[in-house]
This record gives C-alpha cells, structure tokens and sequence, in this order.
C-alpha cells in the first residue's frame, strides 16, 4: 500500500482525494491544509471549473496536520501530493524530498525553471521521485494521439499546432502575477509545454511574439523548431477578454502519413467539440472511439501512472520531473522572446 498525504485541500487536493479513491493500491493517509474548516472534513466549500462540488467527508482514520514540520515527522506517509498554490511548489517539494518522502506535485511545478533545477537536485540528492501531476497526456483524446503516435502505424511524427486559450479568469487573485500563479503561461499553456516536450523534446529555436500583461504573457502565438529539421510546432495560448467562450483547446498533430485533429470549447457554459479525427493519406477519416469517463477519469489514471512508478522504482516517463521542468523551462523561453520582442 502506498500511503499519501495531499498538502492543500483545495479544488485540485479534492479532485485527487476523489482519484486515489479509485485506485487500489494507493490510500490517502493525512491531510496538511490551513484551514480548521477543512480539516475538519467540512470541504462544501471547495469549488472548481469541472468535477463534483466539495462535500462533507469522514476523516476517521485521515491524520490532519495544520503544519508542514507535523505533517513531515509522520511515518505513516510515503508519498506527499502537493496540491497548494503554485508559489509554494518549491519549498515545500524540497522539505518534503529532504524528509524522505516521495512528491507529487500538482502542476506548475514551479515558477521558475531555477526552483525546478533546485527541486530535480533534491530528488537525486535524497534518492526520492519527484513527479509532477501533467494530467493532459492521459485526457482521452490526448491519450489516443499519444498511443497513434507511439504505434507508428502512420509514420514519423512532423510537428503540430496546439491551441489552449481562455476568456479573463477575473475570479483568480494573483492570475497575472509573476511570483503567484504566473499567468496563463504557467497555469495554463505549461499543460501544452508539456505535451510538447513530451513528444518533441526540447525545442532547438522558441519564436514568440504576443500581449502582455504587467509582467506576464497574457495572449502570444509561437513557432518552435527542433533538432529534427522536419519538425516544426506552433502553439496558440492566452488570455483573450471573451467571456462567451471560456475555454478552448484542441491539436493538429502532423504525422507522415495522417494528421491527428482534435478540438473543444466551452461556448454558453456549453461543451462544443469537434472530436477525435485521424485523417489518413489513404485511408479517409478514422474517428476512434473514445473510452467513455467522467472528469475524475483522466486523474485516476494520472494516480495509476504515479502508482506505477513508484512500485517499480523507475520513475515515469510522462510524470518525471525533467520533463516538468523542461516545460517551465518553454514557458520561460516564450515569455523571454516574446517580452524581448516588445522591447526592440
Ligand atoms: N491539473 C489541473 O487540471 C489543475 C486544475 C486546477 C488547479 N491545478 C493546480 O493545482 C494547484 C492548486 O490549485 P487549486 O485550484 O486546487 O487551489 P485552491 O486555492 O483551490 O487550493 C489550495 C489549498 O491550499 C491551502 N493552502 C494554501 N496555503 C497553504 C499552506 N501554507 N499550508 C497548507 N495549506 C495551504 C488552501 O487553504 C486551499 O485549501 C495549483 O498549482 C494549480 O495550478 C491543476
């Protein structure tokens, strides 16, 4: 049994809580969180953009800690699932790895592609695994253009286009500030960093142009080249003030012989999607069909890779923290270029 504690029980510490209930194998053991309502097991409060409402919930047997130092000195805990806000990924991944625990963090993991340099030494350093909690790569479309892309059935992958925009999100404090959340670069885009150097690597050339707000990227596009002179990425992200369409993001993945299309948006409050297409050289359009699941699905399944990982001693290759922190490392680049841009 693999025993967790989830740091902050806010939105995303309720949507794992609902995930590791899911996965045999894996129990949540304390809970650190700063608030006595919620430690409690009063989480009504709790609220987010997807998933269920917060409820209330029996914590027999859930040791609750209102401090780290606390939380650190339980033996009981194996894994610590940090899912504070981003500002904190940092330190307290680092005490946690300094501790001996294994961490999962939520995404961004970190701020600052510095922080992560410092976090990926900790792990090594401690002989611990430093995971980040990347839940795109197993979102079923992104899932199934993954497993295309890895069967090789329609040839070498050549590049894509990846789009995740959103309307102003006016009720986040902080959204736009560089040391909080970090703005949409880090709360948002960072899921398609990942993906991209999940699939590409790291990107040899980063041409950004864009708007910006205060100190951060608030609605840029960019073009990314690789090693590989055959592939090439653009990404479209951001910010536009658009309350009608809160949310939208989809891909154009490029392969020699099929391009994978995909895209949703939340137009009204309502889901409009064009789904998951392969569209053959040859073969016409395949439409694969979709495993059907609920908002936890892809989470529960984030937590089984985690499990995964840390059962067998090899840390995952989706949820390794190199790979988190080559994404930071993108969204740096792109907000460097893009701010550099507006200087000249
Ligand atoms: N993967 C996704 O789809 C997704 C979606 C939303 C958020 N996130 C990420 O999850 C993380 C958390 O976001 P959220 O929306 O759940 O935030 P939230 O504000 O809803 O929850 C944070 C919780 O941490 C607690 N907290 C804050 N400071 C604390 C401290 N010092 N000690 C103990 N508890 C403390 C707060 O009381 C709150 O309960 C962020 O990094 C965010 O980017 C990921």
């Amino acid at each position: 049994m693999i025993r967790v504690a989830i740091a902050g029980m806010g939105f995303m510490g309720w949507i794992h809580w609902l995930a590791y209930k899911r996965v045999p194998g894996m129990e949540v053991v304390a809970i650190w969180e700063l608030d006595p309502v919620k430690r409690s097991g009063d989480w009504r409060s709790i609220q987010g953009n997807f998933g269920p409402a917060g409820e209330q919930v029996d914590l027999t047997g859930v040791a609750t800690y209102e401090s780290l130092p606390d939380l650190l000195a339980d033996k009981n805990v194996d894994v610590v699932d940090i899912c504070l806000p981003p500002a904190l990924h940092h330190e307290v991944a680092i005490q946690c790895l300094n501790a001996g625990k294994h961490v999962v963090t939520e995404k961004p993991m970190s701020l600052w592609t510095e922080q992560c340099d410092a976090m990926v030494a900790a792990a090594a350093a401690n002989q611990r695994q430093l995971l980040v909690a990347h839940v795109l790569p197993f979102f079923p479309e992104f899932a199934m253009a993954r497993k295309v892309i890895a069967d090789g059935t329609y040839g070498k992958l050549l590049g894509g286009r990846f789009l995740r925009v959103i309307s102003d999100p006016q009720w986040l404090t902080g959204f736009y500030d560089p040391n909080k959340i970090g703005g949409p670069m880090l709360d948002l885009h960072v899921h398609d960093a990942h993906l991209i150097c999940l699939l590409f690597g790291r990107p040899r050339e980063v041409i950004s142009r864009g708007r910006v707000q205060g100190e951060v990227a608030k609605y840029w596009n960019s073009f990314l080249t690789f090693d590989d002179p055959d592939q090439t990425v653009c990404v479209t992200s951001g910010v536009i003030d658009q309350q009608g369409r809160s949310f939208t993001h989809g891909f154009e993945i490029h392969l020699e012989r099929a391009t994978l299309h995909f895209e949703l948006a939340v137009i009204d409050g309502k889901v409009e999607a064009m789904p998951l297409k392969i569209i053959t050289a040859h073969q016409g359009v395949i439409r694969p069909e979709m495993p059907v699941g609920d908002d936890i699905a892809g989470f529960e399944a984030e937590l089984r890779e985690v499990q995964k990982s840390i059962e067998s001693g090899q840390p995952s290759k989706i949820l390794g923290c190199e790979l988190a922190r080559d994404a930071i490392e993108l969204c740096q680049r792109q907000s460097e270029a893009i701010f550099q841009a507006l200087r000249r």
